[in-house]
């Protein structure tokens, strides 16, 4: 089977069961002092594909071109390591996107162009007292930092501890020209 049809298979199984890991992903990169970083970021069906959203103040910006991705399904004790590229989500559809969101993340977006996404602040107190006197545009609207980025898994890993004789079962698939490669692993 094709693991990125498997993937979302596998991924609709755990919504069904409302599995709060469904829509969700361990997102790692690597940062400019070569240390990893790691975060829970929504993972997002957009046209098909596989992307997530994040803003482009946060320092992650400039790490997101080779991700590594961690999805564990714990309604199904399933695991999937993902190593990634990234394309960029048209404009338009991240704008519409952004529409969906909440008021208050929408505006903590407009907020990122006085205080960077994980930047420091005074205090919990400073960053209320501005975010209450923050007048972003009416009506709200993406900021430019507001960002989409499909992911395009280059090798996808399975891990399913299902097995009925105890032993888990591990592969992992390569994408080769157009086609992917699969080798069983030792678990
Ligand atoms: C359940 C959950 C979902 C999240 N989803 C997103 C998301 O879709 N995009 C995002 O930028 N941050 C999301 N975050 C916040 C990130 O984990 C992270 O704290 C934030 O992006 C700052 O990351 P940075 O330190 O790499 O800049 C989410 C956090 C949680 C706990």
């Amino acid at each position: 089977m094709n693991p990125l049809e498997q993937f979302n298979e596998d991924r609709q199984r755990a919504r069904e069961t409302q599995d709060p890991y469904a829509n969700l992903c361990a997102f790692a990169t690597v940062d400019d002092a070569g240390a990893p970083q790691v975060r829970t970021l929504v993972l997002r069906d957009v046209e098909q594909r596989l992307a997530v959203f994040v803003n482009a103040t946060s320092p992650k910006w400039q790490e997101v071109a080779n991700p590594a991705v961690l999805v564990f399904l714990a309604s199904l004790n399933i695991q999937y390591r993902l190593r990634c590229t990234t394309e960029a989500v048209p404009d338009p559809i991240v704008r519409d996107s952004w529409q969906l969101r909440p008021e208050t993340p929408k505006r903590m977006d407009w907020f990122y162009f006085r205080h960077g996404q994980s930047s420091a602040i005074a205090s919990r107190e400073r960053l209320l007292e501005e975010f209450a006197t923050l007048a972003p545009p009416e009506p709200l609207v993406a900021p430019e930092s507001a960002k989409g980025l499909f992911l395009v898994p280059i090798v996808i890993e399975r891990l399913d501890l299902n097995q009925p004789e105890g032993v888990h079962d591990r592969r992992r698939w390569v994408r080769g020209d157009g086609e992917w490669v699969e080798t069983v692993l030792v678990p």
